[in-house]
């Protein structure tokens, strides 16, 4: 039985982190695309649709990066605004990263999701 303790404790940590998106964000380190890996696809999706890898809808997406005709819409000040200060369920950044950082971040990850489709 012991063999399964480790395996065990894993697999309740990683459902408890799920349980809560929003938990043990990193802080920015740097590299843009590990970053949105590690701090925004667990709700927006690797790809920024707010879908996981087997195509389900993510409860906490709120917003679908690929839909070019809505993301053209949006300024990119106000989504900095959002990124740092947060909106409802998504978390406030502004202890994470700069404003610049997200700037970046903007432009270089979350804007191109939308051209890519
Ligand atoms: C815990 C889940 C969660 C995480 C993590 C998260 N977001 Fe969000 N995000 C949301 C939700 C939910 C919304 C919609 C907020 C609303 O309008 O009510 C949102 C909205 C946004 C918007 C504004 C979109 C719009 O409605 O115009 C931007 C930009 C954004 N997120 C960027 C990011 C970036 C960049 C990261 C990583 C640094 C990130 N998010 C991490 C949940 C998350």
């Amino acid at each position: 039985m012991r063999r399964f303790t480790l395996p065990a404790l894993l697999l309740v940590g990683a459902t408890l982190s799920a349980g809560d998106p929003a938990k043990d964000l990193p802080k920015f380190q740097g590299d843009l695309q590990k970053y949105w890996m590690d701090a925004c696809a667990r709700c927006h999706g690797v790809n920024g649709n707010g879908r996981d890898n087997n195509g389900k809808p993510l409860p906490d997406a709120g917003f679908d990066f690929t839909d070019s005709r809505k993301a053209n819409k949006k300024k990119d000040s106000d989504w900095v605004k959002v990124t740092m200060q947060g909106k409802d369920k998504m978390p406030a950044f502004k202890d994470k990263m700069t404003e610049a950082d997200a700037q970046k971040m903007l432009t270089e990850i979350v804007r191109k999701f939308a051209a890519k489709r």
